[in-house]
């Protein structure tokens, strides 16, 4: 492994690339890999007429905490793993910290107001967890409660639907200090700070989601230490899944016992992965039991698959007796409590090697872990519908991509095209079967993308971090015109 505490900051899914194991496999309902073209499958080409979605369906754009908010000492807040990583030297490209990000802890009336602008009907956010809790147990912050209510009030004011994250990556530095996700105590503290949270909003009916993208935590924070906590260790990353599924199941209970209003589910990133030849098959099923299976299965079927951690090519190479050893009575029923909605979220697919390796397939975007495939998205949505019969609805909670020049640009042709690419392929697999009945773009603004700081911009909304001006990019004013008509036209 390359050093990653000197020197440039490594991507994370690069990191990836060069060695772990990724993906889905082949199934028959796919397009074939480009490795193997068909001449009895033709391209998908989309229909003449706009696509039209279903009624009812959300759309709304995503940020979160850390990466919008600034103000990390502000009425009381705690510090978290995030605000520790960013000030160790060489951990962020740019030496940025979340301060002050997009300064939206003091802008967030602005920013509504920016949403309906925009005719955005639902916006996604995070709760701060050290906010709340400063120290990530015990005494309540109540002035960060209030944070939330009153953006939460704001919202409802407006007539935009909340959709709530509880846990985007911002775990408060005291429970770091005890183990972090390594350990078993942080889903108890999180189901505590989750139950808190319920009570505050219990009336909101609101679109809640626990925790956010487990596997990019486990693998980039704890086995490639590229992302907070910046561990290198591959039992602690295997932990580290058991740990935040078994949160996500007590905040799921907690939840239930609350009685709030709204429902709840989790946010996987899923990675389609195809074989880049037949040798590579057996390899591609493990990539995807170690990027997928290792998370859907326990949260949707209630059971660990039993080809993800092991020593084969593709597989997480941690102790598998030591990981089964953390799965105690009554976990994997917590980790399957029925959910109201799934949400995925979808930036990229990749192929595989027969040694497991990551390997580029398509063009990647600025960030190079983003292999740009939008047919993958149809994949995955069907993938699920044939893999996972019984799964609640499908929302897509995050999908984008990075301006392609650092600086930034209000002209935004790629995204536009990335977005009207995904929401055609989004449309055909809802033709097709699939329940998918929301879409949150990522990002309603430029903020502080985690190990590459200010400098890589994925928001619909242009934001100067010296003014914090902010100024709707070209792809923007066309999402808006998607929502309103709510369908998807082909040029
Ligand atoms: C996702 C994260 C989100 C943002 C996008 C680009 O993995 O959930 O915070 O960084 O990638």
């Amino acid at each position: 492994m390359p050093d990653r505490g000197t020197g440039p900051v490594l991507d994370r899914r690069l990191l990836l690339q060069l060695g772990v194991a990724a993906g889905a496999l082949a199934a028959c309902s796919r397009d074939p890999s480009p490795s193997e073209p068909s001449t009895t499958v033709p391209p998908w080409e989309p229909p003449a007429e706009p696509m039209v979605f279903p009624d009812g369906f959300v759309w709304g754009a995503a940020t979160s905490a850390f990466q919008v908010e600034g103000s990390t000492t502000a009425d009381g807040r705690g510090p978290s793993i995030w605000d520790t990583f960013a000030a160790e030297p060489g951990r962020i490209a740019d030496g940025a910290t979340g301060d002050p990000a997009a300064d939206h802890y003091r802008r967030w009336e602005s920013d509504l107001d920016l949403l309906v602008e925009l005719g955005l009907p639902a916006y996604r956010f995070s709760v701060a967890w050290p906010r709340v809790q400063p120290t990530g147990s015990g005494a309540v912050n109540q002035r960060g409660v209030d944070f939330y209510r009153r953006l939460v009030d704001g919202l409802l004011a407006r007539g935009i639907h909340p959709a709530i994250t509880l846990y985007h990556w911002d775990l408060p530095q005291p429970l770091q200090d005890a183990g972090g996700w390594a350990v078993r105590d942080t889903a108890d503290r999180f189901a505590d700070y989750a139950g808190i949270v319920f009570d505050a909003l219990r009336d909101v009916d609101a679109t809640w989601l626990t925790i956010n993208e487990p596997k990019t935590t486990a693998y980039v924070g704890y086995r490639w230490g590229a992302h907070a906590p910046g561990i290198t260790d591959e039992d602690q990353a295997a932990a580290a899944v058991h740990h935040q599924l078994l949160a996500h199941g007590r905040a799921v209970q907690a939840f239930r016992a609350s009685g709030a209003a709204g429902g709840i589910g989790i946010a996987l990133n899923l990675l389609p992965v195809y074989p880049v030849d037949r040798a590579a098959d057996a390899a591609a099923v493990r990539v995807d039991a170690v990027e997928n299976r290792l998370f859907l299965d326990p949260v949707l079927l209630g059971r660990y698959p039993t080809d993800a951690i092991g020593t084969q090519p593709g597989q997480l190479p941690a102790d598998a007796g030591r990981f089964e050893d953390l799965v105690r009575d009554g976990d994997l029923e917590a980790i399957s409590s029925p959910l109201d909605l799934l949400a995925i979220q979808y930036y990229g697919v990749t192929g595989v090697d027969d040694a497991g390796n990551q390997v580029p397939l398509y063009p990647t975007s600025l960030a190079t872990w983003q292999q740009v495939h939008p047919e993958g998205l149809y994949d995955q949505l069907m993938d699920l519908l044939i893999d996972y019969p019984d799964a609640p609805p499908l929302v897509i909670t995050e999908n984008g991509i990075p301006d392609p020049t650092a600086d930034g640009t209000v002209e935004d042709a790629e995204r536009l095209e990335f977005l009207r690419a995904h929401l055609q392929q989004a449309a055909r697999a809802i033709g097709d079967g699939v329940r998918l009945t929301g879409y949150y773009a990522w990002s309603l603004l430029d903020n502080f993308e985690w190990a590459e700081g200010l400098s890589q911009r994925w928001g619909l909304v242009h934001v100067d971090f010296e003014t914090q001006e902010r100024t709707p990019k070209d792809s923007a004013r066309w999402y808006s015109t998607v929502v309103r008509a709510n369908a998807v036209a082909p040029s």
